[in-house]
């Protein structure tokens, strides 16, 4: 680790953006969540300089809950940039999944070759990680940043930047869109729309975290008449849950009482088993959609993680997916910027694309399993019940499960 310590870039410094409207730089990177953290970790231990423009607060941006299922993959990218100190001391492995429906219980294994398996550990904490690594290391993210256009993207990129009312502008070899969603990236990638695939669920996820250690009978994923329920856990004190709910729902037309006794309601197998209680520390809605734009890359910019493609939660595969874009982006550009070798850049969207459509189908086909639609007949209901019990009931259905849930091999 420590060579990597030795690897810093002085003229990124702490100078005010404001006061300063020309940075130069190898790599500008739009984006502090996990894609462009990790991305700009990979490149530093590579010896390849990168500014992070940020739009959001570092407050913001460390109290942000979202994922928290880890495939192997992720967990030994992260140890492999010495990321992974606290995620192996804390991360909480898990052995197998269980799903509910018709008021029953089930069990799938979910164990890998060499011991593959999942791990739980909140993405708050893989972004905790990687800001206070690369702060430690003397590399300032500049947080409050807007990015507001790029121009030069074929031979000469630059991105401007908008903080404190004040304009600027980044100078740079490459550019890495790592913004998420709705960031402005996509937008520069030529012809973007034609190459994109969206699907909108009607329904969204309502997810809590509360001081209350996980339920020992009670995890996984249940459904319901009165539509699906998930409970997950961030440590041995501290519970995940999420509710399906309609698109518009409103976080202020339930009580925590009620949204303790809907969990319950949902998850009832007539064990008599219900969740712990406890103060929820956190609520928020997400908006269930698949969504790929399969042109990831046009000329010095590449689209990574949430950018170029979204998966419904319900495989817990997004940060797991970026992670993936993020590894053949970081030694696309190594090859590109060390040795002048743009082949591996030219194939960047083939080979994530090789990852990204099995997973958004395995996320789909668990949405469309697990959640109540609006007007679901009754044979849709059986239809539903009969992939389930494929899943737990039948070696294919089992081993599909697990491996889809283990997740695809890294090429690169
Ligand atoms: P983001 O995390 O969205 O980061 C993008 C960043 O860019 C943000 O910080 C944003 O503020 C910034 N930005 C945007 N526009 C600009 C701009 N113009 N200028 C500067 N900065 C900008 N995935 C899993 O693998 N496992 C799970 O268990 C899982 N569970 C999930 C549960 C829920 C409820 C949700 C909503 C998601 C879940 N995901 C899961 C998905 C995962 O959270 C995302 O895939 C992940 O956050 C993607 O990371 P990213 O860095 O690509 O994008
Ligand atoms: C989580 O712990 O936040 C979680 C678990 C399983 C999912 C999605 C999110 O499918």
């Amino acid at each position: 680790m420590s060579a990597y310590l030795l690897d810093r870039f002085p003229h990124e410094g702490t100078r005010m953006l404001s006061k300063d409207p020309l940075l130069r730089t190898q790599v500008g990177i739009v984006g502090a969540g996990p894609a462009g953290l990790l991305l700009a970790r990979i490149l530093q231990l590579n010896g390849i300089s990168s500014i992070i423009l940020e739009r959001r607060s570092r407050e913001y941006v460390l109290a942000r809950v979202r994922a928290g299922v880890l495939e192997q993959g992720t967990v030994d990218t992260l140890v492999q940039y010495g990321a992974g100190e606290r995620l192996q001391r804390e991360g909480l492995p898990h052995t197998s999944v269980q799903l509910r429906w018709d008021g029953k219980r089930h069990e799938i294994p979910i164990v890998g070759d060499n011991g593959r398996r999942m791990t739980t550990y909140g993405q708050a904490k893989i972004v905790e990680d990687l800001i206070l690594l690369r702060e430690a290391d003397g590399l300032p993210i500049h947080f409050d940043t807007e990015v507001t256009g790029f121009e030069g993207i074929v031979d000469r990129p630059a991105i401007h930047f908008r903080r404190n009312g004040a304009t600027g502008t980044v100078a740079c070899d490459f550019i890495a869109g790592c913004d998420g969603f709705l960031g402005v990236s996509r937008s520069y990638i030529r012809n973007f729309s034609e190459h994109s695939y969206l699907k909108e669920y009607p329904f969204a996820w309502f997810g809590i975290l509360a001081e209350a250690p996980p339920c020992k009978d009670i995890s996984g994923f249940a459904h319901s008449r009165r539509g699906l329920a998930l409970a997950s856990a961030r440590s041995a004190s501290i519970t995940r849950h999420y509710l399906q709910v309609e698109p518009d729902f409103d976080i202020a037309t339930m009580t925590d009482e009620q949204i303790w006794d809907e969990l319950d309601r949902r998850f009832d197998d007539g064990s008599g088993s219900r969740l712990n209680r406890g103060p929820i520390i956190e609520k928020s809605v997400a908006r269930l959609r698949g969504f790929v734009c399969e042109t990831m890359q046009y000329g010095k910019l590449c689209l990574a993680g949430d950018a170029a493609h979204i998966v419904p939660p319900s495989g817990a595969k997004g940060l797991n997916l970026a992670v993936g874009d993020v590894r053949v982006l970081a030694e696309s550009i190594r090859r590109l910027l060390k040795d002048d070798d743009s082949s591996l850049l030219a194939r960047y969207s083939e080979i994530c694309l090789r990852r990204i459509w099995p997973t958004v189908h395995w996320s789909c086909s668990m949405s469309e399993a697990l959640h109540r639609f609006p007007q679901q007949s009754e044979f849709d209901t059986r239809m539903q019940y009969a992939t389930l019990n494929a899943w737990v009931s039948t070696d294919h259905g089992r081993a599909r499960f697990r491996e889809a849930t283990l997740g695809l091999p890294f090429e690169i």
